[in-house]
């Protein structure tokens, strides 16, 4: 499956559009204590400034750098440098998040939407061996409308679910009021209690 991510220690998730508010990023696997600011990417950013040669865009633009979260005083602290994504849910008075990216940063993704109480569609990127629905290798647990938690597959029951649904800090595992596992009770009001349940 194509996506906008690339890498797996240290990935890089980009989003947004040319002509939309804002294009951002998603640094994941940086180092704390790393050195970075503002300006050491403005300065890449710059060189492919619109307006400056025949061979770009004329269009105005400002291009401006701004990291959002990750860094303090001008170092890396470890979490996830998530630019811009906020600034374009407030200024594009978004109403839905359509996202397709690793599950760290869809879980980010979709925590700072409930905040904003922006529905996700959220797109998992996940290895797919078969793409059939036959390894079991994609699986991931989400809670139905019905409350009940299922262990589905990425490749044929999504892969695109919505997030609030998902119990993304379950992902690797099988949760014990999954349907099936041994702390799931079918005659305990008809389903089991989940946190995740809307
Ligand atoms: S990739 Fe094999 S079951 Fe989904």
């Amino acid at each position: 499956m194509s996506g906008n991510t690339i890498g797996r220690l240290f990935t890089v998730t980009t989003f947004g559009e040319s002509h939309g508010p804002a294009m951002g990023c998603i640094v994941d696997g940086c180092p704390p204590g790393l050195a970075l600011s503002e300006a050491d990417v403005q300065q890449d950013v710059d060189r492919r400034r619109t307006g400056t040669s025949h061979f770009v865009s004329q269009r105005r633009e400002a291009d401006q750098v701004r990291i959002l979260s990750g860094v303090f005083e001008d170092e890396e602290t470890r979490g996830p440098v998530t630019t811009m994504l906020e600034q374009v849910i407030r200024e594009a008075r978004t109403e839905v998040i359509y996202a397709c990216a690793p599950v760290t940063v869809l879980r980010d993704v979709c925590l700072l939407a409930a905040r904003y109480e922006i529905p996700v569609q959220a797109c998992v990127d996940v290895p797919m061996a078969c793409g059939t629905g036959v390894c079991m290798g994609c699986v991931l647990p989400v809670t139905g409308t019905d409350g009940i938690t299922r262990i589905v597959r990425a490749c044929v029951d999504g892969p695109v679910f919505r997030g609030d649904l998902v119990r993304w800090d379950d992902i690797g595992t099988i949760p014990f009021d999954a349907l099936g596992a041994p702390g799931w009770n079918p005659s305990r009001d008809g389903a089991p209690e989940s946190r995740y349940a809307g």
